[in-house]
């Protein structure tokens, strides 16, 4: 029991002792020096009643508002935590990251040496596999931590999804098909991180991948669109002009519980060896820097859609 939950009730039994001494005793100075054998009437009865309940109320009243006071404290206190550990994931990540490429750049020189032995080769394209995924998995706990230098940049985000799509394909393997549909007039230029651009789609195609392990379809689709106060509002974003990019998988979905959980960093479903639970957060992030907002759609079963809103940048002067 916290030290403050006694804290309510000693004030209202002050005010409670008070109150009712104040009452005793000026009844009986006015009323009761007047006429002898004095005995408590109704309206001492009415004021002592009145004394009582109003103690009850302060205390109901101090109570809520230490509890609201911890509230805050406790919610400060996990927000400075985040943060601290954000710092911490930092520093490990740079270190990490200059070890990463003397250990990629040494595989790399490696496997090019080792075309007449391969056997060998295979092992060194290993090395450089894993190399390059833990390099991955820095650049996604630096952009976390919000360490990740950001550089905003104007570009056609269709011809970019465009750029990207035999990256994706790849990601995706052979028993899944990815289908684009980028329609509708240009120019949908947007403003924002290009390089983290490509990542949350390379994201989110692996999220979709992993959840149809059997194979099936990917559909990328972008339009253009307006939001109102009222189609803003649930999104946290500003009413105005947006490119949605959407992602959809036909993949095993998300239930209720996994999808409120989905954005908290480090949340995963896939086991500490192939999920860091670290792809939704990011995204959330960098969406919310860009302005924009993400939202999710998922059934059990049916699949998976993420849209991505990225306001539109105003026509080049
Ligand atoms: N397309 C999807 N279909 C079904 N579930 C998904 C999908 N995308 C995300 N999820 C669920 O949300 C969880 C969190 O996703 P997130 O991308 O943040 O982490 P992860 O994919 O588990 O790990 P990492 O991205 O680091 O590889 C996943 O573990 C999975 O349960
Ligand atoms: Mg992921």
């Amino acid at each position: 029991m916290q030290g403050h939950d006694f804290t309510p009730y000693k004030i209202a039994a002050i005010y409670l002792f008070a109150g009712v001494s104040y009452i005793l005793v000026s009844d009986w100075l006015v009323v009761g020096s007047a006429t002898a054998g004095w005995r408590p009437g109704l309206d001492t009865a009415k004021g002592v009643g009145f004394v009582v309940v109003s103690a009850a109320l302060i205390a109901w009243l101090v109570r809520r508002e230490l509890q609201r006071r911890e509230d805050v404290i406790k919610a400060a206190g996990a927000a400075q935590r985040l943060e601290a550990l954000g710092r911490l994931t930092a520093g490990v990540a740079h270190d990490f990251n200059n070890l990463l490429t003397v250990v990629i750049n040494s595989a790399e020189l490696l496997h090019d040496g080792l075309d007449d032995r391969p056997d060998q080769q295979r092992h060194a394209g290993a090395i450089l596999g894993a190399g390059e995924r833990a390099a991955r998995l820095v650049e996604n706990l630096l952009v976390f931590a919000r360490q990740h230098p950001v550089h905003p940049q104007r570009f056609d985000a269709n011809e970019r999804i465009e750029a990207l799509e035999p990256l994706m394909a790849q990601a995706l393997g052979k028993h899944i098909l990815l289908s684009l549909d980028l329609g509708g007039k240009g120019p949908f230029e947007v403003l924002t991180d290009p390089v983290q651009f490509d990542s949350t789609l390379l994201n989110l195609t692996v999220n979709a991948r992993d959840a149809m392990p059997e194979g099936g379809q990917l559909r990328i689709e972008s339009k253009r669109l307006h939001l109102n106060g009222s189609q803003a509002a649930p999104l946290q974003a500003a009413p105005g002009d947006y490119l949605a990019i959407s992602v959809a998988d036909q993949g095993e979905g998300m239930t209720d519980e996994v999808m409120q959980r989905a954005f908290e960093p480090f949340f995963t479903t896939k086991g500490p060896d192939r999920g860091t639970g670290l792809g939704l957060s990011t995204i959330f992030g960098y969406m919310r820097d860009a302005r924009g907002a993400v939202a999710l759609h998922s059934t059990p079963g049916k699949g998976t859609r993420v849209t991505l809103y990225f306001p539109l940048a105003a026509p080049a002067a």
